[in-house]
C-alpha cells in the first residue's frame, strides 16, 4: 500500500518524507489556499519545491473545466517536473482528458469520485489513479469504506490497472479500513499517518526496557 500526504504544507511533506514511508504527495486548490500559496507562478513553483522534498508522484490539480483547457494547463503541469500527476476532476471533458494524457504516458488522477460508476469510467479512461473521497461521503452518512470495497471487486473482475487512492482520509483507521479493504494508496493529513504509530503498551514496554537497562548500569 502507498502512503501519501494530502497536504501543501512543506514542513509537514517533509516531517513524513524523514520517516521513510511516504510514497508521494497530493494537493487541491484547496491545499494550495490554505498555505497562503496563491497567483499562477506561485502555485507551480510551490509543486516543483514539494517535487524536491518528496521521491513519488505528486498530484497537481488543473483549473479548466473545458477539455483544451485541462489539456493545455495538464500539459504545462506535466512539463514542471517528471513526478508530477495531472489531477483531473470526475467530468465528462475531464474523462476525455485523461484519455488524451494516458495515450500520451502522461500520469492521471482522476479526483471527486463518489460513485463505483465514476470509478468504472476513470478506469475505462486509463487513469493511473483514482481518488474516492471517503472522508466526504462520511459526512453526508454515506459509507465511504463501502465504495472502496465496490471499486475493488469492480476493478479485479476486469482486471483493470487503475490504482485506487482513497482520498479524504480522515484519521488512522480509515487507513486501517483502506488497507484491509486493499485500497491501492490511501492520502491523507500527517496526524493519521502517524496516529499508526501509538500504542500505549509501546510505550510502556519501552519505559520498562529502559529503566530495566538502567538498574543493571
Ligand atoms: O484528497 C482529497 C482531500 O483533500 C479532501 O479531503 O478532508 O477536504 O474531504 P477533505
Amino acid at each position: 500500500m502507498k502512503f501519501f500526504i494530502d497536504t501543501a504544507n512543506l514542513d509537514q511533506i517533509r516531517e513524513a518524507q524523514a520517516l521513510g514511508i511516504l510514497d508521494g504527495v497530493t494537493t487541491n486548490p484547496s491545499l494550495m489556499a490554505k498555505e497562503g500559496i496563491t497567483g499562477e507562478a506561485n502555485i507551480l513553483k510551490h509543486y516543483v519545491d514539494i517535487c524536491n522534498i518528496v521521491e513519488g508522484d505528486v498530484s497537481a490539480e488543473v483549473i479548466s473545466t473545458d477539455f483544451d483547457g485541462m489539456v493545455k494547463e495538464g500539459e504545462a503541469l506535466a512539463a514542471l517536473h517528471p513526478q508530477i500527476v495531472v489531477k483531473i476532476p470526475m467530468i465528462a471533458d475531464g474523462v476525455k482528458a485523461c484519455k488524451y494524457f494516458s495515450d500520451k504516458g502522461i500520469k492521471t488522477n482522476v479526483t471527486l469520485i463518489f460513485s463505483a460508476g465514476q470509478a468504472l469510467l476513470a478506469a475505462k479512461a486509463g487513469a493511473t489513479y483514482m481518488s474516492p473521497f471517503i472522508g466526504r461521503l462520511d459526512d453526508i452518512s454515506t459509507d465511504g469504506l463501502g465504495l472502496i470495497a465496490d471499486i475493488r471487486m469492480i476493478y479485479d473482475n476486469y482486471g483493470f490497472d487503475t490504482q485506487i487512492l482513497a482520498a479524504s482520509v480522515r484519521h488512522t483507521m480509515h487507513i486501517m479500513d483502506c488497507a484491509k479493504i486493499g485500497a491501492d494508496v490511501m492520502t491523507g493529513p500527517l496526524s493519521a499517518i502517524k496516529g499508526l504509530l501509538k500504542h500505549p503498551l509501546t510505550d510502556i514496554g519501552l519505559a520498562k526496557f529502559l529503566a530495566d537497562y538502567k538498574k543493571g548500569n
